[in-house]
């Protein structure tokens, strides 16, 4: 049988899915890199270290199947990260991550001195500091000689691609976070590469998702697979969860957290509060991206509680939805939408003596869904309706933070047969590339059905209701306290 890989590179690690051309999972692997955080709100990782994990990952994943069905390979990256290679395609510094938010002052100028009009304009988008374009403007202010080497620009997943295939390229969805593309007609924006200095000619060549880029170089030895052009991780995510019809709606809970809406035909919000990008099956979305989601379940447990026992931490929470009075704000890495502010830190607040262990847990996963509510909110003031919504994401695996999403958007959320995200909807735009089928439709249609949906609860629906009026009171107040904080 015809098999694909599909390649998730995410911020924590690599994932590799070996599909069948019959959508089963044959195999699956992942692999973990660092993460560094040189100063306070930066991130950073090494090329390299994703190249070495995928190259790796194929071998294990491969490890007793045949290579030669290997018909296709794709990716679903993190996206914005900043890789620059010189004239020799040497990396020349590490990747700067789509959570770093050094760059408060490049988007500053972009937003105020060349404005958010001319930006929207020129690109859709306005400028939020994990986007690509400012952390150019960022090398250029405080790295002149690293910038000076600059031959080529690429996104964390173009590098994986490149190396695999010697071909620079990058996909319209993945593109759409550079805020160098005109996103609505689908090219490099000649004024915003002025505007950042960038040289045309450093850029890659742009693909749909799903169009075949090259073939596999022979040093990988998989003599038969050609690499499709992949896609932005929400973009993959939201293939692999069939996430294709005009307003169905995607919710990742990973390291990121995004609320992702197909859109048929190209549209901007009125303050440019939700990304308006490029979707992988060619047509658009809009996203809310929060910063920090299911990475803060991760601190709160790994770095905080020193447990691994994510699932008994969470054990009995049902008891207490919608009556907890205490309140986290997960903006541990800052937060993007919809308050685009690299100042915002993560809190609890509510706290008395006899708050317990369990509350701050839920308060946890309950911050992080209010939060997504609060892009959520952005979406319908724009005059969108969210009717339901798939999930994916590591995350997504707790039945309690799927009740707490369906009750605070006050929505079913549709649990897939298939939740694997972005791996997936790489094997699927694998798939097209090599023309194993026609359609993205045709192969969700075919692989992926929802297994169980998660109804929201009148009576939940209320308290959370009243619980969200607070939350939204928050940030607010706060604000102007993070902006002092050093
Ligand atoms: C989206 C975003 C994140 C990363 C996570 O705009 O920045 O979701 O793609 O990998």
């Amino acid at each position: 049988m015809n098999t694909y890989i599909g390649i998730d590179l995410g911020t924590s690690s690599v994932k590799l899915l070996l599909v069948g051309a019959d959508g089963q999972i044959i195999n699956s692997i992942t692999k973990e890199y660092p993460i560094f955080y040189p100063q306070s709100g930066w991130s950073e990782q090494n090329p390299e270290a994703w190249l070495k994990a995928t190259v790796d990952g194929m071998d294990a994943l491969l490890n007793g199947y045949n290579r030669y069905e290997v018909k296709g390979i794709s990716f679903g990256g993190q996206m914005h990260g900043l890789v620059l290679l010189d004239e020799e395609d040497n990396v020349i510094r590490p990747a700067i991550l789509w959570n770093d938010g050094r760059t408060q002052k490049q988007t500053e100028y972009l937003n105020t001195i060349i404005g958010q009009e001319r930006l929207s304009q020129y690109t859709a988008n306005i400028a939020f500091a994990g986007f690509t374009a400012p952390k150019i403007l960022w090398v250029k202010e405080n790295e002149p000689e690293n910038f000076a080497k600059i031959a080529k620009i690429m996104l964390p997943k173009d590098y994986l691609a490149y190396k695999l295939t010697g071909v620079h390229s990058t996909d319209y969805s993945d593109a759409s976070g550079m805020l160098l593309l005109d996103v609505q007609n689908k090219c490099w924006s000649k004024e915003m590469c002025e505007i950042c200095s960038v040289d045309e000619k450093w850029l890659p060549k742009l693909f749909e998702s799903y169009e075949r880029i090259g073939q596999v170089r022979d040093e990988y030895n998989l003599p038969n697979a050609i690499v499709t052009a992949g896609a932005g991780d929400n973009a993959a995510a939201a293939i692999g969860t069939g996430t294709l019809k005009n307003g169905a709606c995607n919710i990742s809970l990973g390291t990121s957290g995004t609320v992702f809406i197909a859109q048929d035909a190209f549209s901007v919000d009125e303050n440019n509060a939700l990304h308006s990008f490029a979707h992988a099956n060619g047509k658009y979305h809009l996203m809310g991206c929060i910063l920090s989601a299911a990475s803060c379940n991760k601190w709160w447990m790994e770095e905080i509680l020193h447990t691994q026992e994510f699932a008994n931490e969470q054990e009995g929470l049902e008891t207490y939805l919608g009556n907890n009075e205490v309140f986290f704000l997960p903006y541990l890495m800052g937060e993007r939408s919809p308050h685009n502010d690299v100042n915002a830190r993560g809190c609890f607040i509510g706290m008395r003596p006899d708050t317990t262990r369990k509350q701050m847990t839920l308060a946890v996963m309950e911050g992080v869904a209010f939060a997504l509510r609060d892009c959520i909110e952005v979406a319908k003031s724009s005059g969108l309706t969210i009717s339901a919504t798939s999930i994916c994401g590591g995350g997504a695996k707790s039945d309690t933070w799927k009740k707490i999403i369906s009750n605070v958007f006050g929505v079913p959320v549709c649990v897939l047969s298939m939740q694997e995200g972005p791996a997936y909807g790489a094997a699927m735009l694998a798939m097209i590339g090599a023309k194993e089928y026609g359609s993205l439709e045709e192969i969700a249609n075919k692989f992926i059905a929802v297994q169980t949906v998660v109804h929201p609860q009148e009576e939940l629906i209320e308290k959370y209701e009243s619980r969200y009026r607070y939350f939204k009171m928050l940030y607010p107040a706060l604000k102007s306290v993070f902006a002092q904080v050093e």
